[in-house]
């Protein structure tokens, strides 16, 4: 195979880690929808087991398609290892018990997606991990919240569905002074959008099931290390068996001998499959997604029904600074939200649309409209709901990869019935 390393982002999306001579020349990567491989011998089994020899022994392990698609976005983040997940719920759980134990304290960014807020609220908690919930985007509040107990920092490139941006370097410098890791969920702003490895950050997680698959074809998740962290022995006892078996991928491996195949995090093949063939138009389809969110925004903002318009790429977003330079020009993402008169013109504008579809999900190539404080957000208080800046009034878009004229015709004519 040709050098990886100096391809562009867009050829990698396609090429990277692709070893058709291994596949008998195929194309795509196939599918190995096995839960199980056999051995010829007891002596060889055990030589896998042990670690002595590569090898694939049951899928809840590892599995060809998988790792075909760890490797694929491995090279697409910039990272050193990964393990895919089934979900990015999984990713994410995967990626903070590997890390914490009772006791131990998370730093995070109060922007967060509402699975990811509820575990760490309520789900964490039960374990006796201690999540501080800080503004994303203020660093004071950060510093303010870390103590000697912090054992890792987190947060969303793009909070879902704040729209606010931190400042990775600078949160990374303050994981850092603190001899703790941050970990960046990276989902909607892609690594397309943003490399969180370039600026410092120790872990990207992602849900693979928004824009990396971007066909709404299959869940999943994947942990990245960057395996640059160096868990320091006082702080990380947990961590030196992984240390002397790996060096500097003790987290990887951490992740998956502890709690990948222990909690049976593992991601079907089909899925792992059917995201790398999502992955391959992925700078193709990022390119239309955030240039029809801009348009869409722009659209939206001037619009005399719309009251507001929450999106990183308009001028007057608080976001909007930090997303020019942290993105470099590249775009803003394409997830925005807008605010109506109230509760009764969101669900009249859900009646009205034609292509739009209305449901729970981001990051497909179609684009997608929800109303978050009568669904997904339902189960909060009306507190916990507006700390994640969900109000009644307000209406989320994932903006697709149609026609932008098309969009703002359905658009238009929705809000035209309000
Ligand atoms: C930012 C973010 N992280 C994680 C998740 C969870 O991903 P999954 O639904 O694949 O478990 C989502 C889902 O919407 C998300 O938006």
């Amino acid at each position: 195979m040709s050098d990886t390393k100096n391809w562009r982002f867009d050829t990698k999306v396609i090429h990277a880690a692709q070893t058709p001579e291994q596949w008998k020349n195929a194309t795509q990567v196939p599918i190995f929808q096995t839960t199980a491989h056999r051995f010829d011998t007891a002596e060889e089994l055990s030589e896998v087991f042990g670690g002595k020899k590569p090898g694939f022994i049951y899928s809840r392990l590892r599995n060809p398609t998988n790792e075909a698609l760890e490797k694929r976005l491995v090279q697409l983040e910039g990272g050193a290892d990964a393990v895919v997940t089934g979900s990015g719920m999984a990713a994410i759980t995967a990626a903070l018990l590997a890390i914490c134990r009772t006791g131990d304290e998370i730093v995070a960014g109060n922007s967060l997606f509402m699975s990811t807020f509820l575990l760490f609220n309520n789900v964490f908690k039960k374990f006796g991990i201690t999540v501080k919930l800080v503004e994303s985007a203020d660093l004071a509040a950060w510093q303010a919240a870390v103590t000697d107990k912090t054992r890792v920092l987190f947060v969303e490139s793009i909070g879902n569905p704040k729209m606010d941006i931190p400042d990775l370097r600078k949160l990374a410098d303050l994981a850092h002074a603190n001899r703790a890791p941050l970990i960046v969920d990276n989902t909607v702003a892609t690594p397309y959008l943003c490399r969180p490895f370039e600026l410092g950050a120790d872990i990207v997680v992602h849900s693979t099931s928004k824009y990396l698959n971007g066909h709404g074809t299959a869940l999943g998740g994947v942990v990245i290390d960057a395996g640059r962290f160096d868990w320091p022995a006082d702080k990380y006892p947990d961590f030196t068996s992984f240390k002397e078996r790996k060096g500097k991928l003790a987290y990887i491996d951490r992740v998956w001998r502890e709690i990948h195949i222990n909690f049976g995090t593992s991601q079907a093949p089909l899925h792992s499959y059917l995201t790398l063939i999502g992955v391959e138009t992925l700078a193709l389809r990022m390119e239309r997604h955030l240039s029809n969110a801009m348009r869409v925004a722009e659209f939206l903002q001037l619009h005399p029904k719309v009251k507001w318009v929450n999106f990183p790429g308009l001028a007057a977003s608080p976001a909007h600074a930090m997303a020019s330079a942290q993105f470099q020009g590249k775009g803003y993402g394409a997830l925005l939200t807008f605010g109506l008169a109230n509760e009764a013109a969101c669900f009249t504008f859900i009646r009205n649309v034609k292509m739009i579809y209305h449901l729970a999900n981001l990051g497909d190539c179609k684009s997608l409209v929800i109303h978050p404080w009568s669904s997904q957000y339902l189960s909060f208080t009306e507190e916990a709901r507006r700390t994640n800046g969900i109000t009644p009034e307000l209406l989320r878009l994932s903006v697709g990869i149609e026609s932008f004229d098309d969009i703002r015709e359905d658009l238009e004519q929705a809000l035209a019935a309000i």
